[in-house]
């Protein structure tokens, strides 16, 4: 197998080939996904959530995501690996994007970034394009601006469909290799889709984008609580882990575990 590079997805697109990406924050579930045949990996801000326990994207640092991308890179020898610029470390200037951007690189070892904005951040794709940095942008619904959004809601409905239209012609125009519409109804995202050339990569963004992306414990059934209506559950890790602990922890109290062939 050869490994993803940039030139691969645009080829895809153009042959009509769907692709799914998955989120991954560690070695070991890295290693599952490349092994899997998942093209693209993305290390997401969604660490918040789902390694750190924060309730929003907007805490996360990238001196919290920095190691997460190391051990996804390590894990996953086939997979271009994406790192999630998170809240606050490039929004300011292309020169502060450009210095975060490039901790991803030298100490991360990503090879890409995303970043959350359109017409807004097209500053900020063209200078790290230019840096040789490739930029995956992300937008309609932008997690870290959920403050300012008014909460999870669809994007780009009413008014919104020319904004959408004009944030994804932006980051194609800035250079970006690719663009996740996040919560945007299907038919709008279908018509962006047709008018870019770059691929775009859908979450609750209907299934006429050219990829999809979920978080990786959302599509493996291994989150707490509900979750959102885009989301498929494909696995019961989450009830297949609690009853291996539960199990382990019962035997070792049973004193079934360690049994003879476990010891010297
Ligand atoms: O951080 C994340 O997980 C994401 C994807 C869901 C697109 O940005
Ligand atoms: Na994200």
């Amino acid at each position: 197998r050869t490994k993803t590079r940039v030139h691969h997805l645009a080829e895809m697109k153009l042959r009509g080939e769907r692709w799914g990406m998955l989120t991954a924050y560690d070695y070991s579930s890295a290693r599952i996904f490349d092994e899997a045949g998942i093209p693209v990996l993305l290390v997401g801000d969604s660490a918040a959530n789902v390694v750190y326990g924060y309730d929003t994207t907007v805490p996360v640092t990238t001196e919290e995501l920095l190691p997460l991308v190391r051990g996804v890179v390590r894990g996953a020898p086939h997979a271009l690996v994406v790192a999630d610029l998170p809240f606050g470390s490039y929004e300011a200037s292309p020169e502060q994007a450009l210095a975060t951007a490039t901790r991803f690189f030298k100490e991360g070892l990503a090879h890409a970034v995303k970043l959350e904005g359109g017409v807004r951040a097209a500053p900020q794709i063209a200078a790290l394009t230019a840096a040789g940095i490739p930029v995956m942008a992300h937008i309609g619904f932008t997690p870290q601006s959920v403050n300012g959004l008014g909460g999870f809601r669809v994007q780009g409905r009413g008014d919104g469909a020319s904004q959408l239209l004009d944030d994804a012609l932006a980051v194609e125009e800035a250079g970006a290799f690719s663009v996740v519409m996040e919560m945007v109804p299907a038919e709008l995202a279908g018509q962006v889709t047709g008018k870019l050339t770059i691929p775009t990569v859908g979450i609750g963004a209907g299934a006429d984008c050219d990829g999809q992306v979920l978080v990786w414990q959302d599509m493996a059934g291994y989150t707490s609580g509900k979750t959102a209506k885009f989301v498929r559950r494909f696995g019961e890790v989450g009830a297949a882990l609690r009853e291996a602990a539960t199990g382990y922890a019962d035997a070792v109290r049973e004193r079934s575990f360690p049994a003879a062939e476990h010891s010297f």
